[in-house]
């Protein structure tokens, strides 16, 4: 045993070591992002993960014998109290609640360890690259520490060209998911707060200079131009990239700035991509030491008074929400899969327009997307509680809206970047997301800017949508629940809405709560049968119908999904039953109803 002070004084110099270090390393992470790391030399750590559950955050210092650097027991009095070698393990991707039943409601820290073989080659750089991680993390690999990432739904990478070993490496990564009034998403949220490493983790190779990123648009308003840029890691003036697209047979040579970056400006009539005709051109971007495949589609949206215009033709949006949760496996969705199973039923549902909620969701969902021809909104999760008065929170939130749109800029199904969830009208509140707004501009001009919200006026049969917030948008989204949290005010044809905004509404969500098999009168909410939420639905139809300003319209919810806010101990069990669909993927009576209605 340490003496008491000795270990005290340990205990002060390594939280010190800590904190100091923490600081300096959390720059590692801010490094660009590798675009595309998929169309990239990359190998997968995918797989069983080794794992030690640490309630009490004794990993990282463990009395000077972290986790993370592994000492084997000296002579006849060493030891240590923890161990991976003959540990549980859990599989990434994937979120430790599905995985364990005793992990199912936890909040805490979890350790993984990967143990890999590589092999390096002399004059390549390797990154390590996580999809998502929620909450935080802390990344160590051979004894180093690599760098921390706060924020559950976005990809980040550290470059670990330095610290990786030749033969085997020992990846280490602490996984914390402990909800905090300062976080992103904050206290409470309507939505499971899984853990664990959520999406794929990669090594990616590049060359010493290679192409780090690139945004290949339409130009805005404009079908007869492909606009963008191709950056590359060395900022400097006068290096040659390639851009070819051989279906429209370009082959434009560019020459980077002083930056590294090359512009792109040229005349092009690609075939539009469209719901209807998801066409996708095979593009390539090289340099003399790198090169990338990528396929990308060409559109335009834009705004008209009320109208969305796609393409230069007006659209109505045949919308969905849904989580990134496999609700079969009531685990985190993770993969191309996964994308399948949510997307075919939302295309089986007649739709057009996905509302990816409430956060930015796995990559593969998002290409997925665009290659089945359907339109998106994506979000960041600044979901109602938000603690706006604090400035460390503004920061957060640019962090993952630049990343969210590094990432997906090129997705051309992507039609909404969306600041916002239910958050309140005031000073702090509407300055934040103007300020998102304009940063979410200023990195991409070519596409809409919306939020969800929840605060409007409601005055016997008339509704107005009056909040100031909506001066920053180009389309307002608005949630309502008519009909279950909010009884009808009159009959649903004599219900009027008014906007104080001559701009597009989206419906953003609305619905009602059922029990997949439960049947009854279709009067009374608290029986929870199908008969009722079917009712709901048809009067929000009769309603919808008769909105002049309106847009799109996104149902509440695809399918049943899991929340520590539902608790019903007969009818919700953990689970939120407004999905049209059960978590077993039965169609509740709503869904005709929604079906019917997109199909006419
Ligand atoms: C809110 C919120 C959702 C939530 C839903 C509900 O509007 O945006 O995240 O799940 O209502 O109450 O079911």
């Amino acid at each position: 045993m340490i003496s008491t002070n000795r270990r005290m004084k340990n205990r002060f110099f390594a939280t010190a070591l800590i904190i100091l270090g923490s600081l300096s390393l959390q720059s590692l992470h801010s490094q660009d992002l590798l675009a595309h790391v998929e169309g990239r030399n990359y190998s997968s750590l995918n797989g069983k993960w080794e794992i030690i559950v640490d309630p009490f955050n004794r990993g990282e210092l463990n009395w000077g014998n972290p986790f993370w650097k592994e000492k084997p027991p000296t002579g006849k009095t060493g030891f240590y109290e923890y161990g991976f070698e003959a540990s549980n393990t859990l599989n990434v991707p994937g979120d430790w609640n599905s995985q364990r039943p005793e992990l199912n409601f936890y909040e805490g820290t979890v350790w993984y360890r990967k143990q890999f073989i590589y092999a390096k080659k002399p004059g390549k750089k390797s990154f390590l690259y996580f999809g998502g991680v929620n909450y935080r993390s802390h990344v160590y690999l051979n004894d180093h520490e690599i760098g921390q990432h706060e924020g559950g739904f976005t990809p980040f990478q550290f470059d670990i060209t330095d610290q990786l070993k030749e033969g085997w490496n020992s990846l280490y990564v602490s996984v914390n998911n402990r909800r905090s009034e300062e976080n992103i998403p904050a206290m409470n949220f309507d939505w499971w707060n899984y853990g664990g490493i959520m999406r794929d983790v990669y090594l990616v190779e590049t060359p010493a200079e290679y192409i780090l990123d690139y945004f290949i648009q339409l130009a805005k308003g404009n079908d007869g131009r492909i606009q963008g840029w191709v950056q590359l890691s060395d900022k400097k003036r006068g290096q040659a990239v390639k851009l070819q697209i051989p279906e429209m047979k370009l082959n434009v040579n560019l020459v980077t700035d002083d930056s590294g970056r090359a512009i792109l400006d040229i005349p092009a009539s690609p075939v539009l991509w469209s719901p209807e005709k998801p066409k996708l051109y095979a593009v390539k971007f090289s340099t003399t030491e790198d090169n990338i495949d990528e396929n990308i589609g060409f559109r335009t949206i834009a705004v008209s008074g009320t109208e969305i215009i796609l393409n230069g033709k007006p659209v109505f949006l045949r919308g969905i929400n849904f989580h990134e949760e496999n609700p079969q496996r009531g685990g985190r969705a993770y993969s191309e899969a996964d994308a399948m199973v949510l997307l075919n039923w939302a295309k089986e549902l007649g739709c057009n327009f996905v509302r990816l909620t409430h956060y930015p969701q796995n990559e593969h969902m998002v290409r997925m997307a665009e290659k089945m021809g359907i339109l998106l909104w994506e979000e960041i999760p600044l979901w109602q509680g938000i603690q706006f008065t604090n400035p460390l929170v503004l920061e957060k939130a640019k962090d993952i809206l630049r990343t969210m749109i590094t990432r997906d800029k090129n997705r051309c199904g992507i039609i909404l970047w969306s600041m916002s969830n239910e958050t309140a009208h005031g000073k702090y509140r509407d300055s934040v997301i103007t300020s998102l707004a304009s940063l979410a501009r200023q990195m991409d001009p070519t596409r809409l800017i919306t939020s969800a919200l929840m605060y409007v006026d409601y005055a016997d049969n008339t509704i107005t949508i009056s909040d100031p917030i909506c001066k920053v948008l180009d389309v307002i989204g608005v949630n309502e629940y008519l009909g279950w949290y909010k009884p009808w005010p009159a009959k649903p044809e004599e219900m009027k809405w008014e906007s104080a905004f001559n701009k597009p509404l989206i419906m953003s969500e609305f619905g009602a709560e059922a029990l997949f098999g439960q049947h009854g009168s279709a009067d009374t909410a608290g029986l929870w049968n199908e008969e009722f939420q079917e009712q709901v639905y048809k009067d929000q139809i009769t309603m919808l119908k008769k909105i002049p300003f309106l847009r799109g319209i996104c149902p509440w919810i695809l399918t049943d999904f899991r929340s520590p806010n539902r608790l019903h101990p007969v009818y919700q069990q953990g689970w939120n039953r407004k999905g049209l669909i059960s978590e077993k993927g039965d169609r509740k009576k709503a869904w005709y109803v929604v079906k019917d209605y997109y199909g006419n």
